[in-house]
């Protein structure tokens, strides 16, 4: 859990990041419609949770290193909400209203959301710097941009609207990028959760069972374990779908002899887990699936290895590409120099995305990957995935007898001082222990 502490902590942090006089602010997410009066699950924006763990939708947070209330204390947080309102809460659910916001979010001043075109020129005002991210979410940008327009038009000057605009997301997500113990916890939990569900899914495959199924038997070890919703849209591929890479139908029925790919994490107080792994359907696999697989795993047993502070992804990308070019020759799927169909990219026809991603409470967390030019050297603390696949189209020009193979293996790690900890270890990787598990399901 993250407690309240950490949240206070990760706003002071981020203020004092901030140059002198300096305002801050960062909207919660909408509801999205779904189909007429029902709407998606309501999903925070992560950067708003990142700073308030706060679950209502429109709120706005604003956050200043330079006012003061009127007996002179820090004025450093304040929260708008959707005020307390008895036909909406029958309606629509529970809100927290602003008095409660105060005492359960530690926020120094709640208002409702009514008074905040009201207010916020007048809490811009003063401040030099800005810090808002723009383009992200058009009703918040016509707020900001409208308080702006009233400061700037305050008659006699008699307001100052801050000059400059910083985009917020430089500092904050450089935070996000660097995950506490208390978080790392948190997705520890989450990938033990998913960890357990993959298993649940190994055993009750077979032939005959439809893809949406396996997604059933996941969904209800998350929630079952206290992770309502996955992460994202869980791909249950089977047979030559496992080569469409982000194949979310789920529709067909699992045929005997074919491989399943199942990319699933649930989500776990806003952090995701994400994990892949790819089975037989019928608990073993025959010798070109375990050749294909054999080489995928090899290959990230070997970027693993690089994935250590200091490092760079792109570094345990080159040693993975390495092994998978070798094994590609030698399975007759290449021909050729290893050192010159690295260089030409022969391989990418098979593997055709990154190693991986960093992890948080987005799948695809924020953080930057290069500056400058430079690929970033890994820090402790930073989480992401170890994703290599091979893709054999059904049409492909490899031998026959490869194509329609799709194997993902995916594992999530968290950088430590010393190296790093794969979190996804509970869910067996090599052939051996998924033909053993499956072989102990009945
Ligand atoms: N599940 C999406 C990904 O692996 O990036
Ligand atoms: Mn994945
Ligand atoms: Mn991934």
């Amino acid at each position: 859990m993250i407690t309240l502490a950490e949240f206070q902590r990760r706003r002071a942090q981020l203020l004092a990041q901030c140059k002198p006089s300096s305002i801050v602010v960062i909207p919660a997410a909408s509801q999205v419609t779904r189909s007429n009066d029902t709407e998606h699950p309501f999903r925070q924006n992560s950067d708003f949770w990142y700073l308030t763990g706060f679950n209502e939708a429109d709120a706005l947070l604003v956050l200043s290193n330079q006012l003061a209330n009127e007996d002179g204390d820090d004025l450093s947080s304040m929260l708008f909400v959707l005020p307390k309102d008895p036909h909406a809460e029958i309606w629509h659910g529970r809100r927290m209203g602003p008095e409660k916001a105060v005492e359960q979010l530690g926020i120094d001043e709640a208002y409702e959301l009514d008074v905040l075109e009201e207010l916020l020129p007048a809490l811009l005002n003063g401040h030099e710097h800005l810090y808002y991210s723009l383009d992200e979410n058009p009703q918040a940008d016509e707020i900001v941009q409208s308080a702006l327009a009233q400061c700037k038009s305050a008659p006699k000057q008699s307001m100052v609207a801050p000059a400059n605009i910083v985009d917020v997301s430089v500092l904050l997500h450089a935070m996000r990028n660097i995950k506490s113990s208390a978080e790392i916890a948190l997705m520890r939990e989450a990938a033990v959760i998913s960890s357990d569900a993959h298993k649940r899914a190994m055993r009750f495959v077979a032939p005959g069972v439809y893809e949406y199924q396996l997604e059933a038997e996941l969904h209800h070890e998350f929630a079952m374990r206290g992770a309502r919703y996955p992460a994202y849209g869980t791909i249950v591929g089977s047979g030559d779908n496992a080569c469409i890479l982000h194949y979310t139908e789920n529709s067909d029925c699992i045929k005997d002899g074919n491989l399943v790919l199942i990319d699933a994490g649930c989500e776990l107080q806003g952090y995701a887990a994400d994990i892949t792994r790819t089975f037989p359907a019928n608990g073993k696999f025959n010798p070109e699936q375990s050749a294909l697989y054999q080489l995928v795993l090899d290959s990230q047993l070997a970027a693993l290895e690089v994935l250590k502070p200091g490092n760079t992804i792109a570094q345990a990308m080159q040693a993975c590409v390495a092994v998978i070019v070798k094994g590609l020759c030698e399975l007759g799927i290449l021909s050729g120099e290893p050192d010159a169909l690295i260089a030409e990219d022969a391989w990418r026809p098979y593997f055709m995305h990154g190693l991986g991603h960093y992890l948080g409470l987005d799948v695809h967390d924020v953080g930057i990957y290069k500056k400058e030019g430079e690929d970033l050297p890994l820090a402790p603390g930073i989480v992401l995935t170890v994703e290599p696949g091979l893709y054999i189209a059904p049409d492909s020009d490899a031998p026959a007898k490869y194509r329609g193979i799709g194997i993902r293996i995916e594992d999530d790690i968290v950088i430590t001082e010393s190296g790093h900890e794969i979190l996804t270890s509970g869910v067996p990787k090599t052939i051996s222990e998924i033909e053993a598990l499956m072989a102990s399901k009945s």
